[in-house]
């Protein structure tokens, strides 16, 4: 599957630190981050909640610009290797320097020195995503961020963490501050919330939905996401990981697709959840028979809805 040309438009950059990553940041700036790991070194989480506690544990000893750079360089290496020649990652600056956002320059200037280093092996744009359990006062902070820096190699406002932690539309001056800048955008709904999280993302303006998978359950919704041309940033791998549904062939990807909608497929934090791009495309061959024409089909609509420049668009294409 590494031969196919892959687009992913769902990748959390602070979610896809390998675990040896963070455990040697930890060990140089003499942080135990020991309770985060199993026996075999991997992540160790019970649930979401406890993912995102352990996430955010993680996250803390991403320290400093050159920390951010080291690990972008490697997240673009690894996507790469699975065949991704164009990869939107999601940055949070409320991460950035412990929440300090004045220096989000000096972050976002260390990323954008290594995109463009790469960009002959792997296209890259960042995503400033603010974290919805943080709070909507911070969210502003990063849309502001976000606004200020559009134009290079950020280009999209997205909105992560707990879905659960009140509605969308709390953050919708975050949304048209982002939209009055030029920014494409997103918002994680329809993973832990259901139909009604999918409407009130959608009420924000966005042209993409972060999963939207729960849209199943209402088929009613199905029909406008589809008659929307609405993107489902999907990432089956960490559905079943997170325990949405049990068992692949049980996941609603393929449906979805049956039914119209446009449905991309990402790792959303790969090691997390011990996936690949490669992985995913196998699981979704050997689950429902995907072949060529299906996995064209996705890169197709992933390039049409990747917050890039319309030459790039059409060199994906
Ligand atoms: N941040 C990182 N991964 C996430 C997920 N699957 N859902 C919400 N926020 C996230
Ligand atoms: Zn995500």
């Amino acid at each position: 599957m590494s031969n196919i040309k892959k687009i992913e438009l769902h990748l959390h950059l602070e979610g896809a630190a390998p675990p040896a990553f963070i455990r040697a940041l930890a060990a140089e700036k003499r942080v135990d981050l020991s309770g985060i790991f199993d026996e075999r070194g991997h992540y160790r989480y019970a649930d979401f909640n406890d993912f995102l506690r352990v996430y955010e544990a993680a996250t803390s000893v991403i320290q400093t610009p050159a920390d951010y750079a080291r690990l972008l360089r490697e997240v673009l290496e690894r996507a790469a290797e699975t065949g991704v020649i164009y990869a939107e990652l999601f940055v949070s600056p409320e991460f950035c320097g412990k929440g300090d956002l004045s220096a989000w320059r000096d972050y976002l200037a260390a990323m954008e020195e290594v995109a463009a280093k790469m960009r002959s092996d792997i296209d890259s744009r960042g995503i400033v995503t603010p974290i919805r359990h943080f709070s909507p006062d911070r969210a502003r902070a990063s849309a502001v961020c976000a606004a200020e820096t559009a134009g290079g190699w950020i280009t999209g406002l997205g909105l992560g963490g707990a879905e659960t932690v009140g509605k969308a539309t709390d953050f919708a001056w975050s949304f048209d501050c982002a939209r009055e800048a030029g920014l494409g955008l997103t918002c994680h709904a329809g993973e832990w919330g259901g139909p009604d999280s999918i409407r009130e993302a959608l009420a924000l303006g966005v042209t993409r939905i972060g999963h939207g998978v729960r849209a199943i359950e209402d088929p009613s919704l199905v029909d406008d996401l589809a008659e929307k041309a609405i993107t489902l940033e999907v990432c089956p791998g960490s559905n079943i990981a997170l325990g949405l549904w049990r068992r692949w062939p049980d996941h609603p990807i393929a449906r979805l697709m049956d039914r119209g909608v446009r449905v991309t497929v990402s790792t959303d934090d790969p090691p997390f959840f011990h996936t690949d791009m490669d992985r995913e495309y196998r699981m979704l061959a050997d689950s429902f028979g995907w072949t060529e024409a299906e996995f064209s089909q996705i890169n197709q609509w992933a390039a049409d809805a990747a917050f890039c420049d319309e030459a790039t668009r059409t060199r994906l294409r």
